[in-house]
């Protein structure tokens, strides 16, 4: 049967503490506090807090930037851990289909009424339930529809918190009846002091330009930058966790090999031999995207080309992307992103 948002398992709101588990999970902040880098939201969420009137709520931003740590904080300051697992109802549309099902559950959870437990907990306890609708941008435009209605029919006894990606993908009448949180990327300190902490609990021998360029590599998005860390941890042992695993593990290209693919390029223009970088590169087995983001990267910095050149060649590398979205061979994508940089440094 096709359901239109799915429950995330529960464990994953109070996890057992002796299990080993991915970091991630394991380091996902617990209190409002321990939020990197976002102050502003965390700011006005926690004003929001001590008001106790929790108006519906729209976070957006990247992926990996704590929407879904900070909905999570939120409600274990409100209800108290225990509490918190009967007084949020966590969805995700995963499936395009059923409002109707998204009304049931809603109507089910909202129905059974909360009592007013302020005097008897340590907690604020609010009187009312969170519902949270993560991947809300994933919603049909019609289902986004049937959902103010919704929204508007239980919101004596809820608050709704939509998480999305894309905020231009929320329907405006729906938007507008959210407060609107905005998620940045984490800059590079951000994510390097939250990766030195992770590292000294689980004595990861490292160095911090190591560290530092982990943080480059995951632009802005702390899950990845934790997973790659964990993945180099596991693979280094005891040992010193280098530059290279990172590089390897997130699959990034090495300058060399970027380098001789854009200097045949400009220097060779015989097609067979052109053919040839291209195969050596891609039989290294990294993917297309990769490749493109890195040239991308290469030919900014190379002083010669000039600036039109450079506009030339950006305006391809965006033509490609798109062709790569779409499914393209990748092989073949490379290769035209070759000849275009052979053809505009003639
Ligand atoms: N601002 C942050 N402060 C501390 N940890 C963070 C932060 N952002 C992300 N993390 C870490 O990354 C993991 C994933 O974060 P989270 O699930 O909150 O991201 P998200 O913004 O909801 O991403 P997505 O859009 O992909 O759902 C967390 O478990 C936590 O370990
Ligand atoms: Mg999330």
């Amino acid at each position: 049967m096709n359901t239109f948002f799915q429950a995330r398992p529960s464990s994953s709101v109070n996890v057992h503490e002796e299990i080993p588990q991915p970091w991630i999970e394991k380091y996902r902040p617990k209190s409002m506090d321990s939020i990197s880098a976002q102050e502003q939201t965390v700011a006005v969420l926690k004003k929001t807090i001590e008001s106790q009137n929790l108006p519906h709520m729209l976070f957006y931003g990247p992926p990996g930037t704590g929407k879904t740590s900070t909905i999570l904080a939120l409600a274990r300051e409100l209800y108290g851990p225990k509490l918190m697992k009967t007084r949020i109802l966590e969805l995700n549309a995963s499936d395009e289909r059923g409002i109707q099902v998204i009304r049931d559950k809603v109507k089910n959870f909202a129905r059974t009424a909360v009592s007013n437990r302020r005097e008897t907990s340590d907690y604020p306890c609010p009187p009312y339930k969170i519902v949270i609708l993560d991947e809300a941008d994933l919603m049909t435009q019609d289902a986004q529809s049937a959902l103010r209605r919704v929204i508007e029919t239980y919101s004596k006894v809820t608050r709704f918190c939509l998480i999305c990606n894309y905020v231009t993908r929320i329907i405006e009448p729906l938007a507008s009846r959210c407060a609107k949180f905005r998620f940045k990327p984490l800059d590079i300190s951000n994510t390097t002091s939250r990766l030195k902490m992770i590292c000294e609990q689980e004595a990861v021998n490292y160095n911090p330009q190591t560290l530092e360029e982990l943080a480059k590599l995951s632009e802005g998005d702390l899950r990845k930058a934790i997973m790659y860390l964990q993945s180099a941890s596991k693979l280094h042992k005891k040992e010193m966790i280098t530059s290279e695993s990172i590089r390897e593990i997130a699959g990034v290209v090495s300058d060399d090999l970027i380098d001789s693919l854009v200097e045949s390029a400009k220097s060779n223009k015989d097609g067979t031999q052109l053919e040839e970088a291209v195969t050596k590169v891609m039989d290294s087995g990294f993917s297309a995207i990769q490749i493109l983001s890195q040239v991308q990267d290469r030919i900014l910095d190379d002083f010669q080309f000039n600036e039109a050149q450079k506009a030339r060649i950006g305006e391809f590398i965006g033509q490609f992307d798109k062709y790569l979205a779409d499914g393209t061979d990748e092989h073949l994508v490379i290769l035209n992103l070759i000849k275009v940089i052979s053809d505009t440094s003639e």
